[in-house]
């Protein structure tokens, strides 16, 4: 009896009383409270969790591929969201298919896909999105604008990833802020009360049957025309796929490949969350680091090219900006947490995890840790000095000290054609990319009014970041 109740009082403080990141610094404290530990069991939702809050334990437990598979996010598992409703076309995240899936998903993160990406298709979108509120603002008697911004870049983030992943062009067609496919998306999106981390990849339940019916149709139009969609993502999967002598896996079938291509599509509401968490810990910040970023971007030589024909290379040379960008990743939330099955016991700093319990990697109590990072809650670009480039900790990328890849985890742990993100390089280089656009061209504040806790507000800012947006002469831009 009491295990219920506390199983209920767990649920209910995770996602409604006290928020879910709050939460997990909670046990992340908890767990050191108890003997210096990382790692705490608790009953939440029905289930017994092991609540893991250290690089170590990431490491030795959660990645370990022999002690845990990893999830899928838990709404897709439902049978009804499978494609065609067959059990074969649910591509595992761990075990046997994982490691074809990910050779073949690496292939977008080759450099010629991420500059393809952001000089056809991401480039145009950003200043579509830019000349919109320049035009809003010079019709506003104030020349200043409040609008909810997340809004804005989340329409634009979902047309880039459909045209760069697919090569589907798509318009505002009532310039309502929304595309069809998006306004079917947003049902869902508006369904869900609390934004539970992991949704932010599956809103788009709702729109599944429609995105999947689009994906085909685009799949077999890359087949009969290749050469209409020189620059998409998809061809780059494609080629590699049919290739099986350059680790392209070469036996991913045309079920898991939309199915893949969904996630990757769903993937892009995560980018408009990075730009948001690192202007709102910008703009709340110490002003001397909007200043830094401000030289930089007024400085460059060579920020006019970057601005219009951006590459990896290219932004490599902004290490103010990528290091602003890297800790807006640590100090915001795209994925706060992230769950796995236990398949084999084991012993963890005295704990025995169970098979078949669940273990959850808190992402967001690492990137809180004191054991990691120096004044945690503070959002200092400075930190990353030397750093700013590797997506990895300040231990470094795991050669001398293995936990290096497990301590900066907003794309998850272990290396990118491991178990990180496969869209990490990706997404971090159209992040910066947005950042710096954005920066040069307008000026953002954050309404005081508003709150942005990210203690108290959970993933997506709940009342979609409103601010008052000023432009101005764009710099080096003439
Ligand atoms: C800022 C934006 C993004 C964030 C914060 C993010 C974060 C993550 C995280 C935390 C995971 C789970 C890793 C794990 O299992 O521990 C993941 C997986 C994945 N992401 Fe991203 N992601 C982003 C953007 C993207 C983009 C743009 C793409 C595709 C172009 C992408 C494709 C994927 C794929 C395919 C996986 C599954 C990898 C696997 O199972 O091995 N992501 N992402």
């Amino acid at each position: 009896m009491y295990a219920i109740f506390a199983d209920i009082f767990e649920t209910v403080q995770f996602a409604l009383t006290i928020g879910i990141v709050n939460w997990l610094a909670q046990k992340a404290e908890e767990s050191r409270q108890n003997g210096e530990r990382s790692i705490i069991k608790t009953a939440l939702l029905g289930k017994t969790i092991s609540v893991i809050s250290s690089p170590e334990g990431l490491r030795r437990v959660f990645y370990n591929e022999r002690i845990c598979k990893r999830n899928n996010a838990t709404i897709v598992t439902s049978k009804i969201l499978t494609l065609g409703n067959s059990e074969d076309t649910v591509v595992e995240l761990d075990g046997q298919s994982h490691t074809t899936r990910k050779a073949f998903l690496n292939n977008i993160t080759h450099v010629q896909a991420i500059n393809n990406g952001l000089q056809y298709f991401v480039v145009a979108k950003i200043e579509k999105l830019i000349a919109d509120i320049k035009r809003r603002i010079h019709s506003s008697p104030n020349a200043a604008i409040d609008i909810h911004f997340y809004h804005e870049l989340e329409l634009c983030t979902w047309q880039i990833g459909l045209q760069q992943i697919i090569g589907l062009e798509t318009t505002d067609e009532d310039n309502d802020g929304t595309i069809s496919i998006m306004r079917t998306w947003k049902k869902g999106y508006n369904a869900i009360p609390v934004d539970i981390p992991f949704t932010n990849f599956h809103y788009a339940i709702l729109a599944r049957n429609k995105l999947y019916d689009i994906i085909r149709d685009q799949l077999s139009l890359h087949r009969k025309n290749p050469s209409a969609y020189p620059h998409t993502i998809l061809t780059i999967l494609l080629a590699h796929n049919s290739s099986k002598n350059n680790g392209g896996g070469g036996d991913v079938s045309d079920d898991a490949i939309v199915h893949e291509i969904l996630h990757m599509i769903e993937a892009f509401t995560g980018i408009p969350m990075a730009v948001a968490a690192t202007l709102i810990n910008l703009s709340q910040a110490d002003p001397k680091h909007t200043a830094a970023l401000s030289k930089e971007l007024n400085t460059s030589a060579d920020l006019q090219s970057i601005l219009k024909a951006p590459t990896v290379a290219g932004l490599d040379c902004l290490p103010v900006l990528s290091r602003t960008v890297k800790e807006g990743l640590r100090t915001g939330a795209v994925l706060v947490f992230r769950l796995a099955t236990c398949i084999e016991t084991t012993e963890f700093e005295g704990v025995i995890i169970n098979a078949g319990e669940t273990v959850m990697a808190n992402f967001w109590g690492v990137h809180k840790s004191p054991d990691v990072y120096v004044d945690p809650n503070v959002f200092n670009p400075e930190r990353w000095v030397g750093n700013e480039f590797g997506l990895f900790g300040p231990s470094g990328d795991g050669e001398n000290n293995p936990n290096g890849l497990y301590e900066f985890v907003p794309f998850g742990g272990s290396l990118q054609w491991q178990r990180q993100c496969s869209g990490s390089t990706t997404a971090f280089s159209i992040v910066r990319f947005i950042a710096a656009k954005l920066l040069n061209s307008l000026d953002f504040e954050i309404s005081q009014n508003q709150s942005y806790d990210w203690k108290s507000n959970l993933v997506v800012p709940s009342n979609q970041m409103p601010c008052i947006i000023t432009a101005k002469v764009d710099r080096n831009e003439h």
